[in-house]
């Protein structure tokens, strides 16, 4: 998703109408990748950064680097060096054993069998990391935040590949890519890493009123995250009896509900399910249901929707296909992102955002909720 609205930081209003937002503390909660945190832009004035991840393996890359960054950069030299020169039998067996099909692992050439075989070693690493009962020591932790590193160097695929790295070409660009790495790991010098559960690091901050909260929580409808952010849990007694119980989506809801400073929450826009041959996806209503269930839990909490539309298009009458792309739903009055201060911050996406034609809309919430109301089909 690409998330605007925080690279217009600088530009979101005050109450006053004032561009500078009274915020000290930026907290990306669901910090996943670490993307968010590291395209924010530089502001006119200081704020501290806190990334969040509650994924052990994801939120030790972040911690290492920014605990330990001239190690973990030499260390990357190591890495490079490895990943060309490696040769066994047991890589080259691994990576055999990603590809579904023989004749396709047939027709490889035999260094990607081998950086293919790397990433299984890495995934089988990360879950040791995530599933670890004792703490772990400087040495795993530098172990884990390379594994990481060569996992998420490759754009994923789904489909016939499980990593991405289909071509020797693929290989190159690891390689080329490096000195993003490093580069990231100059900006997270200055973040504040933390592993925490989400609802946990919202209620720490719930009284401050100079927090901003970027929330790009696990999509509902989804069946990823089911242990770390469940979106079913069992009735209790004292449960409101017309709303759907939504989980843990519920607890932020109502934690988000007392929040003193702002927040955005970003959800899953798209009711879509992939065919089983995975070639096409259609429209699934049980998805857009649980969608509104969610959107509707917001009423009286959430104050604006921001969203990115095609542009013309016809509200409610596309809303489920390709007419939206990205719904968040905040607690301020925000500025309309601007696809060009995006741009010139050089934030990758936005070509893609011009060739779709999209446009960032802003409405209140009911009339929000109204129009996907209306796009509920059957
Ligand atoms: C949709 S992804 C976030 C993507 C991220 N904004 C990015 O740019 O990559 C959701 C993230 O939430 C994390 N997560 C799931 N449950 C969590 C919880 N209870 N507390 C904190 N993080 C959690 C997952 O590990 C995952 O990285």
């Amino acid at each position: 998703m690409v998330r605007n609205i925080v690279y217009n930081l600088p530009y979101i209003k005050n109450a006053d109408g004032s561009k500078v937002p009274p915020i000290h503390t930026f907290i990306d909660v669901f910090g996943g990748s670490g993307n968010v945190t590291y395209t924010l832009p530089p502001l006119p004035y200081h704020v501290e950064r806190i990334y969040n991840d509650k994924d052990l393996y994801v939120s030790n890359f972040f911690y290492v680097i920014h605990t330990y960054p001239e190690e973990y950069k030499a260390k990357l030299s190591h890495l490079v060096e490895f990943v060309q020169t490696a040769d066994t039998e047991e890589l080259s067996a691994l990576g055999r054993g990603s590809f579904k099909k023989k004749e396709i692992a047939d027709r490889m050439e035999y260094k990607v069998l081998i950086a293919r075989g790397i990433y299984k070693k890495c995934d089988y690493f990360g879950n040791v990391i995530r599933h670890s009962k004792t703490p772990l020591n400087k040495e795993e932790m530098l172990r884990g935040a390379l594994a990481f590193t060569y996992q998420y160097s490759f754009g994923r695929n789904y489909g016939s590949s499980v990593s991405g790295i289909k071509t020797t070409n693929d290989i190159q660009n690891f390689i080329k890519n490096i000195p993003k790495w490093k580069h990231m790991t100059d900006i997270f010098k200055e973040v504040d890493c933390r592993c925490d559960d989400a609802l946990e690091i919202v209620n720490s901050y719930i009284n401050d009123d100079k927090v901003l909260f970027y929330l790009d929580s696990p999509y509902i409808a989804t069946t990823q995250y089911k242990e770390t952010y469940p979106a079913q849990k069992k009735k209790e007694k004292n449960d409101d009896k017309n709303e759907i119980s939504l989980g843990d989506f519920t607890k932020m809801r109502d934690a988000l509900k007392q929040c003193k400073g702002r927040w955005i929450f970003s959800c899953r826009p798209k009711a879509t399910t992939r065919t089983p041959t995975g070639e096409a996806s259609y429209y699934d209503p049980k998805q857009a249901e649980q969608i509104y269930q969610l959107l509707k839990q917001y009423e009286g909490t959430g104050k604006y929707v921001v969203y990115l539309a095609t542009k013309g298009m016809r509200d409610e009458l596309e809303l489920w296909g390709s007419g939206i792309s990205e719904i968040m739903i905040v607690n301020f009055k925000p500025a309309i992102p601007d696809i060009e201060i995006a741009r010139h911050l050089n934030i990758t996406n936005t070509n893609l955002l011009k060739s779709l034609k999209s446009e960032y809309r802003v409405l209140e919430y009911s009339p929000f909720l109204k129009l996907v109301e209306k796009s509920l089909v059957g």
